[in-house]
């Protein structure tokens, strides 16, 4: 399946970082996001990026940059990546337009860690068409993309998203649509559980991360990562799990909860576990 031309939806960190490595694949980025002077920031991101990239042999970023057009509104491609915010109705409503504008046979993935695959299709006329494409933070770093088949993906669809991976520089690694897929399953009852530790007064965070850091060779301990991946965020995907599997062990931890009201989001606010002020 011809995947040439590629609709990034969201130039935050997730898309900015998708929109990237599909232009650095030599494929032609079609880049849009409704928050003004978003895109603009995602251009800037990249070229820091590509910028690191190229010291170590890496292509020169103008040459990449020109294959990524911003766009006002979704735009026709072969393949839309929505990345926008990991909001149910937002990226339902994203869906609903993609599947008004794009041609019939293109594909509609999404980037989301959470939200289910199977509810984004069924507001489409394509749901056969319609997959999980869920990178990892920083995208142009890690090699992993998680594939997910909701209930009526089609096999020519998975395999098409698997081949693109693969061409990215990528490891695909598919998963069924069930809360969480594979990596939030595991990866958020590990923060959870840290965050207890904490509450508990089991050890202080720099503790728990340096065990999990040296103990485990993780390139950053649970609570590090959860103030890179955002504490809210954390805690939305607790409740994805908690609801979706209906186990009281997937409870959002209360201290968690507890930051998030404070706002104390992680980086992005400048505080989580961890101070960022300085
Ligand atoms: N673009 C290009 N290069 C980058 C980069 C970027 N955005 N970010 C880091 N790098 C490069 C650096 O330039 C550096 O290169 P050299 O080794 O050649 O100097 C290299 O990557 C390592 O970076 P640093 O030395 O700055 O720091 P580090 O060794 O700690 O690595 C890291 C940074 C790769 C982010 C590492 O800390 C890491 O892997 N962290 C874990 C990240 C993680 O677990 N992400 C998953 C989050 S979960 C998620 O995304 C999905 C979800 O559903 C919640």
């Amino acid at each position: 399946m011809k995947l040439e031309r590629v609709l990034v939806v969201g130039a935050g960190q997730m898309g900015g970082g998708i929109a990237q490595v599909v232009a650095a694949s030599g494929r032609r980025v079609l880049l849009h996001d409704a928050a003004p002077g978003a895109v603009e920031h995602g251009l800037e991101t990249m070229r820091r990026s590509l910028a690191k990239l190229a010291e170590k042999g890496g292509a020169d970023p103008d040459e990449v940059l020109v294959r990524v057009e911003p766009v006002d509104d979704l735009a026709a491609a072969d393949l839309m990546i929505e990345a926008v915010v990991e909001d149910a109705a937002v990226k339902e409503d994203v869906f609903r337009r993609a599947d008004e504008l794009l041609p019939p046979e293109a594909i509609l993935a999404s980037n989301t860690s959470s939200i289910p695959i199977t509810s984004l299709a069924a507001v489409t006329g394509r749901p056969e068409r319609v997959v999980g494409m869920h990178f990892f933070n920083p995208v142009p770093v890690l090699r992993l993309v998680e594939v997910i088949r909701g209930l009526e993906t089609s096999d020519e669809t998975a395999a098409a998203i698997v081949e693109l991976a693969r061409d990215l520089g990528k490891e695909p690694a598919e998963a069924r649509d069930f809360p969480g897929f594979v990596s939030n399953r595991i990866l958020m009852p590990f923060i959870n559980e840290a965050a207890y530790a904490l509450m508990e007064g089991v050890a202080e965070p720099e503790a728990i991360d340096t065990i999990a850091k040296l103990g485990f060779a993780h390139p950053l301990g649970p609570l590090a990562l959860a103030d890179l991946i955002g504490l809210d965020t954390c805690v939305a995907i607790m409740e994805v799990l908690h609801r979706g599997l209906g186990q009281a062990k997937y409870a959002p931890c209360p201290l968690l909860r507890q930051y998030v009201q404070a706002g104390r989001l992680g980086r992005k606010s400048g505080r989580g576990f961890y101070d960022y002020s300085s």
